[in-house]
């Protein structure tokens, strides 16, 4: 089974098109709506919550988890990689965000961005936009630099975008003021970027009013296929992982906070309806 996290429910988004891309897989996401959003959290308090959440992956038989959130995967992934999984749990996989993410602002590999089909590694300038927290890691920074460091990167903290998405508020004034805000120094700006990709799960709720306010030359990058596309790339390269994993296309979903809520607001995200189960999780020390 391959198990799916968010902070919230916006992770509904990769999952949705992970059922497209790879539907013959047993999924099962969960959502820790009660200590959502993490978006302005410290390493150390996302890297508690994002373990707590896995390990309870983990138990109900997850191999292989993807940390669909950005905030997760930009404080907490490698902690979990480097240190908790070679302690605690060797037999098991958790792969983030950032790094497909990426490869895909960046070309690095043909099928990166779903639906271009011409790899052609990219200088200028290219931007990103996410939480507080993932942008205080400087994980996109460190990841461009590394891979692709003839791309200018902007990287623009978005407060109060993911809060939004959760309150439901999705249109309007107040939405409107506060995408303004965080928009405007991304685009007003001598080299203004060629593309921007949506580094968090739930921006691309905000799609309609984000593509109202950026000039339609520029590319917006939701992370939604991206992802579903490298987790199929990494499956291939990964044979033994993918034997691994059941196969009856079934689906579970869960959530730390009320399953009414989640089911309700989630199953408008991902387009058909669901039940949902309320876990507890336990303190990972
Ligand atoms: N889902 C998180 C992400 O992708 C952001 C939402 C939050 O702040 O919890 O970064």
């Amino acid at each position: 089974m391959i198990g799916v996290f968010d902070s919230g429910f916006g992770g509904l988004t990769v999952l949705s098109s992970l059922f497209k891309t790879l539907p013959q897989y047993d999924y099962l996401f969960i959502a820790d709506s009660a200590r959502a959003p993490y978006g302005a959290r410290s390493a150390d308090v996302v890297t508690e919550y994002t373990t707590e959440t896995i390990e309870w992956l983990f138990d109900q038989g997850c191999t292989l988890v993807v940390l669909a959130c950005n905030t997760a995967s930009a404080r907490a992934l490698r902690n979990i990689q480097q240190l908790h999984l070679p302690r605690h749990r060797p037999d098991r996989r958790v792969l983030g965000v950032v790094r497909p993410s990426v490869e895909a602002l960046a070309c690095l590999r043909p099928g990166a961005i779903p639906g271009e089909t011409t790899p052609s590694p990219m200088t200028g300038v290219v931007a990103v936009l996410a939480t507080e927290s993932t942008i205080a890691s400087d994980s996109y920074g460190i990841e461009i630099r590394k891979l692709a460091p003839h791309l200018e990167l902007i990287q623009q903290a978005c407060p109060l975008w993911a809060a939004m998405v959760e309150a439901g508020e999705l249109e309007g004034a107040g939405p409107e003021y506060f995408l303004r805000r965080s928009l405007e120094p991304v685009l007003n700006r001598p080299r203004p970027p060629q593309r921007i990709l949506l580094g968090c799960t739930h921006y691309p709720l905000l799609l309609p009013i984000i593509r109202r306010i950026v000039p339609r030359e520029i590319r917006i990058l939701p992370q939604t296929d991206i992802v579903a596309e490298s987790l199929a790339d990494w499956l291939n390269r990964h044979p033994e992982e993918e034997s691994r994993l059941s196969r009856n296309g079934q689906h579970r979903f869960a959530t730390t906070d009320d399953v009414n809520w989640f089911a309700s607001h989630g199953s408008r995200v991902l387009g058909q309806p669901f039940t949902a189960e309320r876990v507890r999780l336990k303190a990972v020390r």
